[in-house]
């Protein structure tokens, strides 16, 4: 029987398995230059965290959460017993990262009172039960990063402006993408503009479809994000955040700006950006394609979530973040026609013309590779003239022969494989030799003199397990 990956679901593979590497080393030299750090959490949590994180009345939440059961659970669910299950059994795959790092720092206390903020980057697997389509998966992968305990605009600034570095790193051109900002309020105004904007649509409920007259009650501010054409309409005249922020808040978000600004970021201001999850407070911020990506346009998104935290059972502390989905991000490098990356040709084959040098061979192929060269070699019995036809298909740029007449005097032959001259070389001189052919990729200008910066002592065939 021949079985198939769940639907909405992806095998990275190749270029994309390389790409997701890819990102995450962009990632990774990036955003420590902002003093941020790895943190890997769980990828299912008591269903509690996601629920009180996002909030009980928000579409993740509601339909889209995958239960995760350990065998025991699961007996009893499927004898009637669901409510029995204790808080703890109740196990969810995480819908996005951020709940969980919340979780994680209340529980390990890593953000000190009066301490320095919390900053750490996480990039995994992520699972909603959506209707998949392009851009669209039910499990996904996001990059993302979370910055607990600054309440300063500035914060806010560098973790949009880290975002947008990102996306130009991986070649993402700018005016490809758009970025959308705006303010959601704080406890102090957001309550009374909810209120306002339930009020608005109570006065056109017959206009608006099922789902935002149940919105009307319970979750107004998501109404702006309905697909549907007339409550978009509808929406489009509701009472505006921007003319409902209170003094700090309005004073934090023109602070926001003002960096932005002084930075040349530039942004769009839109007061209908809520954003899909209920933590937000303040800034919230999306970071849109412009074409090619139909209705999931949004390659990451992020915002204040000042409140969360305490909500979550810790102490107050402010907390702001951002995730970008690497499925996405991927189809805008494609749209905008970013260089993927491609896989690693090797520097050396090492081919064997007799079976008796085999042992030789296998040895010299470890030395290279304690060397920092990346060897291959055929291990499927091929003859001479197959191990050359492939190391030409693997894009070789040398191969080593190892033959019995050579080896008698202490030596191989080397071969270019753009020119096809050869050469012999002493077994004791071949790092060197490749070294001095194949260059250092240190950066630095020694052209392969001996005591090199990189390690590798050129000349004196003592390396330090790189060759650059
Ligand atoms: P989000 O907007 O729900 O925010 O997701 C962030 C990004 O994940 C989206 O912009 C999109 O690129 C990607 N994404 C979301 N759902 C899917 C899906 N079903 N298939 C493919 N890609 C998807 C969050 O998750 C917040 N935790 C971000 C955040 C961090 N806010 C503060 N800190």
């Amino acid at each position: 029987m021949a079985i198939n990956k769940p639907r909405g679901t992806e095998d990275l593979i190749g270029v994309d398995a390389l790409t997701w590497q890819y990102m995450k080393d962009v990632a990774d030299s990036l955003f420590v230059t902002y003093g941020f750090a790895p943190i890997e959490v769980p990828t299912f949590e008591q269903t509690d965290v996601f629920v009180h994180g996002l909030g009980t009345s928000t579409d993740v939440v509601r339909k889209e959460m995958f239960t995760a059961l350990s065998p025991d659970a699961f007996a009893k669910v499927s004898t009637g017993g669901a409510s029995e299950l204790k808080a703890a059994q109740h196990l969810s795959l995480r819908p996005e990262g951020t709940a969980g790092v919340v979780r994680a720092s209340i529980e390990h206390g890593l953000v000190a009172q009066g301490g320095q903020p919390l900053k750490v980057w996480y990039a995994g697997p992520m699972f909603r039960a959506e209707r998949p389509q392009k851009g669209r998966l039910r499990q996904f992968h996001q990059i993302g990063v979370e910055c607990l305990g600054a309440e300063d605009p500035a914060t806010d600034a560098e973790v949009i402006i880290m975002f947008m570095r990102f996306i130009e790193q991986l070649g993402i051109a700018r005016d490809s993408v758009r970025l959308i900002i705006n303010s959601m309020g704080d406890q102090a105004c957001r309550p009374a503009y909810r209120d306002s904007v339930s009020a608005y649509m109570y006065e056109h409920f017959d206009e608006l479809c099922d789902e935002c007259r149940v919105r009307a009650d319970t979750n107004p501010l998501r109404a702006f994000d309905c697909k549907n054409d007339r409550c978009r309409e509808v929406m489009d005249a509701a009472p505006r955040i921007s003319d409902a922020l209170c003094d700090d808040c309005r004073a934090h978000y023109g602070q926001v700006k003002a960096y932005l600004d002084a930075q040349g970021i530039a942004y769009e201001e839109d007061p209908r950006l809520v954003r899909g999850l209920d933590y937000y407070t303040r800034t919230v911020f999306e970071v849109q394609v412009i074409d090619g990506l139909g209705a999931q346009n949004a390659i990451g998104g992020g915002g204040r979530y000042d409140r969360l935290v305490e909500v979550s059972g810790g102490r107050p502390t402010p907390g702001i973040g951002f995730a970008c989905g690497f499925e996405r991000l991927v189809l805008a490098m494609q749209a905008c026609g970013a260089e993927l990356p491609t896989p690693v040709c090797p520097d050396v084959f090492v081919s064997v013309a007799e079976p008796e040098c085999a042992s030789k061979a296998f040895s010299i192929t470890q030395e290279l590779r304690d060397n920092g060269f990346v060897v291959e070699a055929d291990r499927q019995g091929r003859s001479l003239k197959g191990q050359f036809k492939l190391a030409d298909k693997l894009g070789a740029a040398k191969v080593v022969i190892v033959g019995p007449d050579e080896l008698a005097q202490g030596k191989v032959k080397l071969r270019d494989m753009g020119s096809h001259e050869e050469e012999l070389v002493d077994c004791d001189a071949l790092v060197d030799r490749l070294c001095e052919l194949l260059g250092c990729d240190c950066g630095c200008d020694c052209e392969g003199e001996e005591g090199c910066c990189c390690g590798h002592g050129h000349g004196d065939g003592a390396g330090d397990g790189t060759k650059g």
